[in-house]
């Protein structure tokens, strides 16, 4: 049987060091302070926006909500976004995606200041990523790495192979195993052969967003499954993007949907949130 992997417990043990960290930091006289915009009424950005202000509450991060209808225009985004570039209260700056169509959500990323980018997904940083010096990193995939990190995983000349290539998760988590010297496969869902690849596999990291597509008899004894998929199917039930308890089977380690990577996320939040308030204390910005 495998090893659960525990997201929930790490990301405990990363947030009680993160409050930590931030109660000596406001003692120096800088609060960290991390704007969220949300654009429309999503009801799970609606969701995922409440529970990053109420991880920043209890990590004693400041917190300013920016709840913009739906109609709300790109120039208008734009301008919110300038100020809050220039908001010395502010060391981060959040914009949930996705956006309202009629938003060029390449051009909101890009307005924002990489000084203040803790989400990493302004093409700075994502440069930065590519060139293996980061400053941001985006947050689902950084706590992966953190949960391998955690459970003693070594990467170097390892097998991995990602399923997914999204600019949130697939191509920076990628990168960051390249990074730390491992074999990458990126495969997506049009790969040909998909059991083939998994099957060599001594990594799999599973960001498709399909439900239980990677199959457990598909997975290496061994091998360690990270699992980023949260599907809801019927009312209720939430599964990843592989099939867990057949997984359970072949694995040495897995992480639980949920309770998994999903609670890694916000903590990365968090940590990005800080790292840029110490960046501030320091006075160590303009990239
Ligand atoms: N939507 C889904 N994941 C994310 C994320 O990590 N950051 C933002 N801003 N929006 C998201």
């Amino acid at each position: 049987m495998a090893e659960l992997i525990d997201g929930k417990a790490i990301a405990a043990e990363m947030r009680q060091e993160i409050a930590a960290d931030t109660q000596a930091l406001i003692k120096q006289g800088v609060t960290p302070g991390l704007a969220v915009v949300l654009v429309g009424e999503d009801p799970a950005s609606r969701v995922y926006v409440s529970m990053k202000e109420k991880a920043c509450a209890a990590a004693g991060i400041f917190s300013d909500e920016y709840k913009l209808s739906a109609e709300t225009g790109e120039v208008e985004l734009l301008e919110l976004i300038t100020e809050l570039n220039a908001d010395e209260k502010i060391d981060g700056i959040l914009v949930q995606l996705p956006l309202p169509e009629h938003i060029d959500e390449a051009k909101v990323l890009e307005a924002i200041s990489p000084d203040k980018d803790v989400d990493g997904f302004h093409p700075y940083n994502v440069g930065r990523l590519v060139t293996g010096n980061p400053l941001f990193q985006p947050c689902t995939p950084y706590g992966i790495m953190k949960m391998l990190e955690h459970t003693g995983v070594d990467l170097k000349g390892k097998e991995v192979v990602v399923v997914g290539r999204s600019n949130i998760v697939g191509k920076p988590v990628a990168l960051m195993c390249l990074a730390e010297h491992a074999t990458v496969t990126i495969c997506h869902s049009r790969t040909q052969d998909l059991a083939k690849k998994i099957a060599a596999a001594d990594v799999v990291i599973a960001a498709v967003g399909r439900p239980e597509m990677i199959k457990g008899s598909w997975i290496k004894p061994g091998a360690v499954v990270i699992d980023v998929g949260v599907n809801r199917v019927g009312d209720k039930k939430l599964v990843g993007d592989v099939e867990f308890e057949a997984a359970c089977e072949n694995a040495a380690a897995v992480t639980p949907v949920p309770g998994g990577v999903g609670p890694m996320t916000i903590t990365m939040l968090l940590y990005n949130t800080l790292v840029s308030a110490k960046r501030r204390a320091k006075k160590t910005l303009r990239f």
